[in-house]
């Protein structure tokens, strides 16, 4: 226990000690901690403890300290070290009436000090081993620096990739998204919530804001209740069953009520049919914001929805404060309805083992980092090791990869050389400056084996209306102010006197970020026009993508002889790249979000209805359901990538024709590396119900394994199907299986898949 902590107990500082005496006191003890705690606190210091507030500009640290000691705050966020959160668990166990601690949080989305790649492209991996490191090397950094919860993970569906925010979550895939929301709470939590090193998870954004209508960020969500449950509810409900202590409240509205203001989310669905016993915390400002949501005529009224429907902790505003009082005297609240939200957020902290020592996470000031940004503090051996497996390897004619480390390489394009963009959107504590560009990454795995040149090429953005929407806050793009000609015609040179040419091309980071939704899906700035003069040079060329959603990419599929996706790949993506460009690593990743092949569309996804009237290949396309000046289907299919190796796989063998109900059949294939180097790849098991109450999607991620075969190797994969995998939300929303006929389809991508058929009796 931490000294300070000791001398409140000893002095006897408050009436009772906050203290609780173990983090492993069972439930029981912890329900008597609170409530006796409770009975302590005034009405005032109850609403307190409800308001989570942001360090920054608005408020000074004085009056923060001030608010603290006031009893006014339960928590902050965006204080991310040491030396800045013990002033303000001072303030609250020390100066406070009733000493009681405060919880730092922050968003710690994708890694902390050190930056993994961003969610769409840790979710690329398949790998949980890799997504459970990620999030376990977070947690020890952030709870490191004094931080004892995170707004992560954010595990929103994305189907549109115009959506920024779909580079923060885990893609399009209900079932692949609810295995990483558990895998991340967990690696978040380590051993016991109250662990030193452990942080708690609030899952977000609490519910459905990757369907926002057009992509259009903070936009109005309208969706059937059986696609709410069947295809974007679980992954939240994994991320709670996993022990999410937390669930962050969604910005959008669902069929016209606010999340915010949302009593079947937060109260029926939320806390009575999952049984969550954590915290809701409303996103920035998002109580206010009822008002102009129209369902709020005024403070009073906003603050008053929220409570009720069961926002516990208010974000960044004092609404809660300023209205809940006069609410309970004018009798339009219960002091239930306040000492519901009260009890929630002191059990998150009794779980974080705050009570039991406050400076559990800040420690004493004497074992403070010498250097907060310190090198000795990353992770990079993980960080580049995670990276690697992330990429996805979308094209490769004629073996242009792995490239060889000898003659002269050009490489080209503003993103091969920016650190601040291989960090990627919500960066958390990451350091530009720390970051190794791609160009870096290169330059130093080819020595002086070979001979690296460079030209800008490209900026990722011309038009200076966007610069400045991007660079609204900080400078995030930084450009170039020669003509976009002379550039291309730099690039063009410099490609001419080289063997091969690697272009990093894609999105400036804060184009794949919130509030950033987009209505094309092209390269950004003149990089197409880049891409075309470098193709007319005749030099075999490489794209290396660097972007945060899918994009639409017909035209450079064209033209490149190779293209590798690498996402913002991290801290290490420079190296990661050049581990995967020059072969030290064969490419295992597979795309978690399909690439449409143009932006008219969207929505595209996998797990589609078939329709009354699908088009049929080899058919006539009239009178069916397509677009006629585009091809059917995407580009890049869910679960795509290729390898350096080639596989093979066998056909479908089912143990048994028949499944009775409570019993299982198994489905194996033979998978086969029949290349000439070992690598790695994804079997992917998909499932059809033929004919169901309700129409089913034409197939369903439903398992998947990722092997590693040495060249030549060949091993049978089986995977165990139960009755579990076979149920689906009825009309009625219960979660049934159906007797009938099932395909089960096994591929290595999520359209070119074997199929067999068996039924369920
Ligand atoms: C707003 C974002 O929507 C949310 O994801 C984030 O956690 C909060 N701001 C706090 O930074």
């Amino acid at each position: 226990m931490n000294k300070l902590c000791l001398l409140g107990l000893v002095v006897g500082l408050a009436s009772h000690s906050v203290m609780a005496e173990t983090t492993t006191t069972p439930l029981a003890n912890k329900n008597a901690f609170i409530s006796n705690l409770m009975k302590q606190m005034t009405l005032a210091e109850k609403i307190g403890q409800l308001r989570l507030i942001s360090i920054g500009p608005e408020m000074p640290q004085p009056q923060i300290l001030k608010e603290i000691a006031a009893g006014r705050i339960g928590g902050t966020f965006n204080s991310i070290t040491r030396p800045e959160n013990r002033p303000l668990q001072q303030a609250a166990v020390v100066n406070s009436r009733l000493k009681i601690p405060m919880f730092f949080a922050y968003d710690v989305v994708h890694g902390h000090r050190t930056a993994f790649p961003i969610s769409l492209g840790l979710a690329a991996s398949w790998d949980m081993d890799a997504i459970a490191l990620s999030g376990r090397v977070s947690a020890k950094e952030a709870a490191a620096d004094g931080l004892d919860m995170t707004f992560a993970p954010m595990v929103d569906i994305s189907r549109d990739p115009r959506w920024g925010r779909s580079s923060e979550g885990f893609g399009e895939d209900t079932y692949l998204v609810s295995r990483i929301a558990k895998v991340m709470v967990n690696a978040y939590r380590g051993e016991h919530p109250g662990s030193a090193d452990s942080l708690m998870a609030s899952v977000k954004h609490f519910a459905l804001y990757g369907a926002v209508e057009g992509g259009k960020d903070y936009n109005t969500v309208d969706m059937s209740p059986t696609r709410m449950y069947q295809d974007y509810l679980p992954p939240y409900h994994a991320a709670i069953d996993a022990g999410a202590g937390g669930v962050m409240i969604a910005l959008n509205s669902i069929n016209g009520i606010p999340a915010t203001s949302n009593t079947w989310l937060l109260k029926d669905l939320l806390r009575k049919d999952w049984g969550f016993k954590g915290v809701t915390i409303s996103d920035h400002g998002a109580i206010k914001e009822l008002i102009r949501h129209g369902v709020a005529r005024d403070d009073r009224e906003a603050a008053k929805l929220a409570i009720k429907a069961g926002v516990d902790m208010s974000m960044n505003d004092s609404v809660y404060g300023e209205q809940l009082p006069g609410l309970l005297k004018d009798g339009e609240i219960t002091q239930n309805d306040i000492d519901s939200a009260v009890r929630e957020v002191l059990g998150a902290k009794y779980d974080m083992g705050l009570f039991a020592d406050p400076f559990r996470r800040i420690g004493d000031a004497a074992t403070d980092p010498i250097d907060t940004n310190g090198e000795s503090r990353l992770h990079r051996v993980e960080a580049r090791d995670v990276a690697r497996k992330t990429m996805v390897l979308l094209k490769n004619d004629n073996e242009t990869l792995p490239l060889k480390k000898q003659g002269t390489i050009a490489v080209i394009g503003a993103l091969a050389k920016s650190q601040l963009d291989m960090l990627g959107s919500w960066s958390a504590a990451g350091v530009p400056h720390q970051s190794v560009t791609v160009f870096d990454g290169l330059a130093s795995a080819v020595g002086d084996k070979a001979k690296l040149v460079y030209a800008r090429g490209a900026n990722v953005a011309d038009d200076p209306a966007i610069i400045k929407y991007l660079n609204f806050m900080v400078t995030e793009v930084e450009t170039d102010p020669r003509p976009a000609e002379e550039m291309i015609a730099e690039a063009v040179k410099v490609a001419q006197q080289s063997d091969v040419v690697v272009a990093v091309v894609g999105e400036s980071r804060g184009m794949s970020h919130e509030s950033a939704s987009r209505t094309s899906l092209n390269l950004p700035g003149r990089q197409q026009d880049l891409i075309a003069a470098l193709k007319a040079t005749g030099k075999p060329l490489v794209l290396v993508l660097m972007n945060g959603r899918p994009l639409a990419l017909v035209k450079e599929q064209q033209q490149a002889d190779a293209m590798l996706e690498t996402w913002f790949p991290g801290t290490e993506g420079g190296n990661a790249v050049a581990d995967v460009l020059f072969g030290d690593y064969n490419p295992s990743g597979k795309l978690a979000m399909t690439f449409p092949r143009s932006i008219g569309q969207l929505p595209v996804y996998y797990a589609h209805l078939n329709t009354g009237r699908p088009l049929m290949p080899g058919k006539p396309g009239n009178y069916t359901s397509q677009y006629f000046e585009e091809t059917n289907g995407p580009l890049f299919p869910f679960g795509y990538g290729l390898s350096y190796t080639q596989f093979s796989l066998s056909d479908v063998t089912l143990s048994a024709k028949d499944m009775k109900r409570g019993g299982t059949l198994t489905a194996s294939v033979t998978l086969k590396n029949t290349g000439k180097v070992d690598g790695a790849t994804v079997v992917q098991l998909y499932l059809h119900d033929v004919a169901a109450s309700i129409s089913r999607p034409v197939k369903e991620l439903k398992n998947f394994q990722k092997v590693m075969l040495k060249a030549g190797e060949e091993k049978v994969v089986t995977f165990t199907l139960s009755e579990e995998d076979l149920k689906f939300f009825n009309p009625a929303l219960k979660f049934v299986a159906e007797p009938g006929e099932f395909n089960v389809m096994i591929g290595l991508d999520s359209s070119d898949v074997k199929q067999q058929s068996f039924n369920l009796l």
